[in-house]
C-alpha cells in the first residue's frame, strides 16, 4: 500500500494553517494578550513568532519530510536509536491530553453555536456560561466535538483534511474581516483597539519575564509545534516543495489570523465595559455572548462568529488526531479506520473526564500542555540539530529558492544552540513557578 500524500501544494499550506489558526487565535491568544499587558505581549509574541516558531516550524518539516512518517516512526528510523522512538510515543501522548481539553473547549463552542440559533443565553450571558461550561451536557457536546474531527480524519490525507480545510479556511478569512469590521462600529471600539495596539514599553519592562514565558507557550501553541502535528503533515509532502518558504507563508497567515481575531474580540471586550485582565477564557465566552445580546441582528451576529470559531477548531483538532492515528498506519499497520477509531475511543473517556472535572481540564489546559509542548520541541530542536545535522541542512536546502538556501546554516545553528537554550530557559522558568519557588506566572484557566 502506498502512504497518503498531499494533492497539491497549496493543500499542503492549507492544512498546516488550518492547524495553526484555531481556538489558540480566537479563544487563547486574546486572553493571554488581556493577562499580559496587551500590545506588549503582542510585540513579545510577534518577536518569538519570527526568531523562534519559524525555525522551529522548518525542524518539524525537516524531520518529517525527511523519514515520510509519524513522529514515532521518523524519531527512531532517522536515529536507529528506540530511546528516540520513546520520545515520539510521548508526542503521541502529548497529542491525547491536547485533544482530551481541546474537544470540551470545542464542545462549548457548538454549544454556544445552537444556542445562538435561538438566542438561548441572549437573557443571561454570564449564567449560561458556567451552567454549561462542566459536566455531562459538557462531556455531550464534547463527544460530538470529537465525532465531527473523526469523520474528517477517517476520510484520509486528500479528501478528508485536504479537502475540509481547503473549504474552511476561506470561509473563516471572510466571516472574520466581516465581524472586525462590525465589532469596529461598536461603542467605545476604539478603546479595545488602542490597548491592543498601543505600546507600552513601562509595563514590558516591570513583567519581562512572565510576559516573556507566556508569549513563547503561546507561540508555540498557535504555530501547533511541539507535538508532530507539523512533522505528521510535513511527512505527506513531497521534496519538490520549499520548506523554507512555505513555513514562512504558513506563520504569517497563521499571525495575520490572530491579529483579525484581536480585531474582532477587543472592541467587544471593551464595548461591554469588561476589563480584559480579568476572568480568563470565561469572561471571553460571557463578554463576546453578551455583546451580541446587546445589538440589532445579534443572532446572526453570534451565529457567524461561533461558526467562525467552529471551523477554525475543527481544522485544528484534525491534525491532533492526524498524530496517533498516522501512527497507528505506520507503525502498526492499522487501516485508517481502526487507526482512528482507537484513539477515539480513547478520548470518549479522557475527554469526558476533562469536561466533568475542572482541576483536571485546567491541569492539561495550562500546566501540562506549556511543559509538554516545551518539552517536545526541545526535543525536536535538538534531533534536528544534533542527531541529523548536516542531514537535516540537506533537507532544509531541498527544494528552496536561494533566499530559502541561503537562511539554512543560520537556521542550524539556531536550533542547535541558541533555541534550545531558550527553550530550556522558558523551561526553568516555569517549573520554578509551579514549583511555587517563585510567583506563578498565570492566572488559573478557570473563571
Ligand atoms: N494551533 C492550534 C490553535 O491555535 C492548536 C493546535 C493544533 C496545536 N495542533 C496542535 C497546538 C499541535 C499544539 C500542538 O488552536
Amino acid at each position: 500500500m502506498t502512504r497518503e500524500s498531499w494533492a497539491t501544494r497549496f493543500g499542503f499550506i492549507l492544512a498546516a494553517v488550518g492547524s495553526a489558526v484555531g481556538l489558540g487565535n480566537i479563544w487563547r491568544f486574546p486572553w493571554m494578550t488581556a493577562q499580559n499587558g496587551g500590545s506588549a505581549f503582542l510585540v513579545m509574541y510577534l518577536a518569538i513568532i519570527l526568531v523562534v516558531g519559524v525555525p522551529g516550524l522548518l525542524a518539524e518539516f525537516v524531520i518529517g519530510r525527511r523519514a515520510k512518517l509519524n513522529p514515532v516512526g521518523a524519531l527512531s528510523s532517522l536515529s536507529g536509536s528506540r530511546g528516540w522512538g520513546w520520545f515520539g510515543l510521548f508526542n503521541v501522548l502529548t497529542s491525547l491530553v491536547l485533544l482530551s481539553f481541546y474537544t470540551v473547549v470545542g464542545g462549548w463552542i457548538l454549544r454556544y453555536l445552537v444556542a445562538s440559533l435561538s438566542g438561548g443565553y441572549f437573557a443571561s450571558p454570564g449564567s449560561f456560561f458556567s451552567a454549561i461550561s462542566f459536566g455531562w451536557g459538557a462531556a455531550g457536546y464534547g463527544v460530538l466535538f470529537l465525532l465531527a474531527t473523526a469523520a474528517i480524519v477517517l476520510a484520509g490525507v486528500r479528501r478528508g483534511i485536504e479537502l475540509g480545510t481547503k473549504l474552511m479556511m476561506p470561509a473563516i478569512v471572510v466571516l472574520l474581516v466581516a465581524l472586525a469590521l462590525w465589532a469596529a462600529g461598536q461603542p467605545n471600539a476604539g478603546a479595545g483597539l488602542s490597548f491592543f495596539l498601543t505600546f507600552d514599553p513601562g509595563y514590558l519592562r516591570a513583567h519581562f519575564v512572565s510576559v516573556l514565558v507566556a508569549a513563547a507557550g503561546q507561540a508555540l501553541f498557535t504555530l501547533s509545534l511541539g507535538v508532530g502535528t507539523m512533522i505528521t503533515y510535513a511527512s505527506y509532502l513531497d521534496e519538490d516543495r520549499s520548506l523554507p518558504s512555505d513555513g514562512a507563508t504558513i506563520a504569517v497567515l497563521n499571525t495575520l489570523v490572530g491579529v483579525l481575531a484581536g480585531f474582532v474580540v477587543f472592541p467587544l471586550l471593551f464595548s461591554q465595559g469588561i476589563d480584559p485582565g480579568t476572568g480568563g477564557p470565561g469572561a471571553l465566552f460571557v463578554s463576546v455572548a453578551g455583546a451580541f445580546s446587546a445589538v440589532a441582528f445579534g443572532r446572526v451576529v453570534a451565529v457567524a462568529f461561533f461558526f467562525v470559531v467552529t471551523l477554525a477548531a475543527l481544522s485544528s483538532s484534525i491534525s491532533m488526531l492526524e498524530i496517533p492515528v498516522a501512527y497507528l498506519v505506520d507503525e502498526h499497520g492499522l487501516s485508517r479506520r481502526r487507526a482512528t477509531l482507537l484513539p477515539v475511543a480513547v478520548l470518549v473517556v479522557s475527554g469526558a473526564a476533562t469536561a466533568l472535572d475542572p482541576s483536571l481540564f485546567s491541569l492539561f489546559a495550562d500546566t501540562m500542555v506549556n511543559l509538554m509542548l516545551t518539552v517536545g520541541l526541545l526535543g525536536f530542536l535538538l534531533f534536528a540539530g544534533w542527531v541529523l545535522g548536516p542531514d537535516a541542512l540537506a533537507e532544509y536546502v531541498l527544494g528552496a529558492d536561494g533566499v530559502g538556501r541561503a537562511t539554512g546554516p543560520a537556521w542550524l545553528w539556531a536550533v542547535r544552540t541558541l533555541l534550545p537554550l531558550f527553550l530550556l530557559g522558558t523551561l526553568v522558568v516555569a517549573l520554578l513557578a509551579l514549583a511555587g519557588v517563585t510567583a506563578p506566572l498565570v492566572v488559573s484557566v478557570l473563571p
